[in-house]
């Protein structure tokens, strides 16, 4: 698939994990526990006042996610809130949100993952304000939702590799040490949310793996280890960030590895599936599969960055949602147990952004 087709805890228990965290936090800057809470540790709860918005009513989703539009016929999967384990998780307040963000501009850079992501909060931030005008523009590859009332711009950059592909004599070629493209469209954002994943396991040159080449070190291969690359593209894009980013004036997110559910081998897509005809959430907080191996990847290269990067660590709570995917509801032939529905589990990613953002 490409473009079509990551208030009420009790003061003590703050002050308490702060204080046990504090030699940890010397170490890992870049962690999601700079908040005094861990977002990303917890589980999903029955709740009626969910979902955030009808999405009949949120004129933003793509076809491929409007599950309800496309004939899902079960809704229970709509009415789960995250609930951390050690903390409460604020329940977004669109008005809120604007207020804070007031002539804030966010971009969202990544794959169809990220475009789920911004597609959510779009729904989130239009239903608190149905009657005020904004404005949706598409140009190249960035998309512009803007609310000129409040000066806020939600953007997203349509990147799946974040490193740069160029179109040499000899085809297109991947470049893992090369990032030109961050210099011209990343500058002069508040916020920037990166994501990249999922391409990197694509192959069948052409159709969805869209180079001939790949270059590393200054070599051209045709093919190598993907993990191998991805890391070293990873490494590339934190140097970008390590030296172009102002931490006083920009925050950035890394929304960690959105998995997939297909048999539990989230890098395998030819197996047989799992999300099909799911409608509840694996119970607890632990999802009994494991990791996708790129998370450990992800971390490790955000521990060595020198600038403050948040890393939204969504993937064990995704993972609990094997319930959340479009499935066969994603208006064509086929099963997608790779993106999510909206509404669905991107909202509460986003729930956890803007928690974090206020927090800060
Ligand atoms: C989540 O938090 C609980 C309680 O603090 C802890 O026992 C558990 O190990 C944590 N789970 C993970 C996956 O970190
Ligand atoms: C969502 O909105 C549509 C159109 O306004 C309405 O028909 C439907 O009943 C609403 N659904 C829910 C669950 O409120
Ligand atoms: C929206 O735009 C229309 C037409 O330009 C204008 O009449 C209306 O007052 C605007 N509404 C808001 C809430 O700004
Ligand atoms: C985005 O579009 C610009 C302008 O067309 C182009 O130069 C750039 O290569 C594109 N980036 C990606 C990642 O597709
Ligand atoms: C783009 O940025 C990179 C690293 O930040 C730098 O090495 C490179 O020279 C820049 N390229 C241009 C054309 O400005
Ligand atoms: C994916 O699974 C199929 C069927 O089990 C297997 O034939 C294929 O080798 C697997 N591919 C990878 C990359 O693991
Ligand atoms: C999950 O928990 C709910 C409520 O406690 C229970 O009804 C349900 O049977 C549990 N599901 C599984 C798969 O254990």
């Amino acid at each position: 698939m490409g473009y079509h087709h990551g208030y009420h805890t009790s003061f003590r228990s703050i002050a308490i994990s702060i204080i046990l965290l504090l030699p940890w936090l010397d170490r890992v800057e870049s962690s999601e526990f700079s908040s005094g809470c861990d977002y990303f540790n917890g589980s999903w709860i029955q709740d009626s006042t969910y979902p955030l918005y009808n999405s009949s009513n949120c004129p933003f989703i793509s076809k491929d996610f409007d599950c309800q539009a496309n004939g899902r016929p079960d809704n229970l999967y709509l009415k789960y809130k995250w609930n951390p384990t050690a903390c409460s998780l604020p329940r977004f307040n669109g008005l809120d949100f604007l207020m804070k963000m007031k002539e804030k501009k966010i971009l969202f850079v990544g794959d169809s993952i990220s475009l789920n992501m911004w597609e959510s909060l779009l729904c989130m931030v239009h239903a608190a304000v149905p009657e005020s005008n904004y404005s949706l523009k598409s140009k190249g590859n960035l998309s512009t939702f803007s609310l000129p009332e409040f000066g806020v711009s939600l953007e997203y950059s349509h990147n799946v590799y974040l490193v740069d592909l160029v179109k040499e004599d000899i085809g297109v070629v991947l470049k893992l040490d090369s990032i030109e493209n961050g210099n011209y469209s990343w500058k002069g954002y508040d916020v920037l949310i990166f994501n990249s994943w999922h391409w990197w396991v694509h192959t069948s040159k052409g159709k969805n793996q869209p180079w001939e080449f790949i270059e590393s070190n200054g070599k051209i291969f045709e093919d190598m280890d993907r993990l191998v690359a991805f890391k070293e593209a990873l490494s590339t894009w934190s140097g970008w960030v390590d030296s172009n980013v102002e931490p006083l004036t920009t925050r950035v997110f890394f929304q960690g590895i959105s998995p997939v559910h297909y048999d539990g081998r989230e890098w395998n897509r030819s197996v047989s599936t799992t999300c099909k005809g799911e409608t509840t959430p694996v119970n607890g907080t632990i999802y009994p599969g494991g990791l996708p191996p790129a998370v450990a990847i992800v971390k490790q290269v955000l521990e060595t960055m020198s600038k403050p990067v948040i890393l939204l660590d969504i993937t064990t709570l995704s993972l609990l949602r094997k319930d959340g995917h479009p499935s066969v509801y994603y208006g064509q032939d086929g099963n997608d147990c790779s993106h999510w529905c909206l509404a669905g589990p991107p909202d509460a990613w986003n729930e956890i952004l803007f928690a974090l953002l206020s927090n800060s």
